[in-house]
């Protein structure tokens, strides 16, 4: 495909993340500061159709894979509504949603009979207290309920994402491990990324992935590693020796996968990004509304793609966080 989304180094963008909303229902200090969050107004968040116009100007440049994702995705109103006019679109083969579950068993069958079938939801502690005390809300109870009701629906895997974090996720390791192995969910451990509001974040705080891996084979057994089906994945995987558990690692502090990175992101206020860590973006709401042509609006798309970096900096002394901190990227 010769209009494929290719950047300076090769990359090839086929996987785009769409935020469907900067607002979410908990208040997790790794991404939101604690009060006083500035939202986007409501006008000035792409409505669907916005959306679907996207969508249908970058298929053609081989876009075959979105990903819902907030704030939290299914605090918009008609989520499923949105998913079943994105699996339309011809071209579109994969879409998935990110998600902090609390929603999920009101959602979650209607969500899969509109043709979702990848669902991640975020979960950081299976400690209830340590659950309030990183989100910063009592909703543990809701968010186990969730990932039943989607395990209930028929996603197959569910995947749950545990951002963690050292000195705090050190004891919920083990449980998420035994977790992975009674559920067959699979359970992705995530090292905590300079994304936050009230910049809390220091190399300090990451807790490794090869740290995890040993808590988990002492507390546990060994892993194995799997072969890499997908090379652009994120997420290093495992399963336990015995054949039982499957364990995800994605360390983008350790082991940056930015030399594979085929993504973008469009966020709930219709700027492109073409890096979680950029410091530009390209207005894409603003090119809409004012009836930018469908061939304008590509350009500015291509020429996002063609100015993306190398990768992030965080591990060296030129890295300048984001002032948008995740819940206003879109995860
Ligand atoms: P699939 O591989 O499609 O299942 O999804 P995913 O793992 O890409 O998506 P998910 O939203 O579940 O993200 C999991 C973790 O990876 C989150 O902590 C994200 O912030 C992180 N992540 C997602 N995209 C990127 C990225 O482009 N760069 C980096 N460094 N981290 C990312
Ligand atoms: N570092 C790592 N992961 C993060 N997420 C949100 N903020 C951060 C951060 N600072 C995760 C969420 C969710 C996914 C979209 O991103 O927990 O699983
Ligand atoms: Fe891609 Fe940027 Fe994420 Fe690296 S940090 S994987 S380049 S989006």
């Amino acid at each position: 495909n010769q209009n494929q989304l290719i950047d300076s180094f090769g990359r090839v963008h086929n996987n785009l993340r769409i935020s469907v909303t900067d607002r979410c229902n908990i208040r997790c200090f790794y991404c939101m500061p604690s009060e006083n969050v500035q939202f986007v107004h409501r006008s000035k968040i792409l409505s669907f159709e916005e959306i679907i116009r996207f969508v249908r100007l970058v298929v053609p440049m081989g876009v075959n894979k979105i990903r819902l994702t907030g704030g939290e995705p299914l605090v918009r109103r008609q989520i499923p509504e949105l998913v079943k006019m994105l699996s339309e679109i011809p071209g579109i083969d994969d879409i998935g949603i990110t998600t902090n579950g609390i929603l999920l068993p009101q959602y979650a069958q209607e969500l899969y009979d509109a043709g979702l079938r990848r669902i991640n939801i975020s979960l950081d502690a299976l400690n209830a207290k340590k659950f309030e005390e990183i989100t910063r809300r009592d909703d543990f109870e809701k968010v186990i309920e969730g990932i039943q009701s989607a395990h209930a629906a028929g996603f197959d895997p569910v995947k749950i994402n545990a951002v963690s974090i050292r000195n705090m996720s050190e004891e919920e390791i083990v449980p998420f491990g035994r977790l992975a192995r009674e559920t067959g969910a699979e359970i992705r451990f995530i090292e905590f990324m300079p994304l936050d509001a009230d910049n809390q974040w220091e190399r300090e705080k990451v807790l490794f992935a090869h740290e995890i891996q040993e808590i988990l084979t002492q507390g546990i057994m060994p892993l194995v590693a799997e072969k890499q089906s997908d090379q652009s994945a994120p997420a290093s995987n495992f399963v336990f020796e015995d054949g039982v558990g499957r364990i995800g690692f994605i360390a983008s502090i350790s082991n940056p996968f930015c030399m594979s990175c085929n993504r973008f992101r469009l966020t709930a206020d219709g700027k492109l990004r073409n890096c979680l860590f950029s410091l530009e973006e390209t207005d894409i709401r603003e090119l809409f509304q004012s009836n930018a042509s469908d061939e304008q609006i590509i350009e500015a798309i291509r020429n996002s793609i063609a100015a993306k970096k190398e990768g992030h900096e965080i591990n060296t002394a030129r890295f300048i966080q984001p002032d948008r901190p995740m819940y206003s990227i879109g995860g």
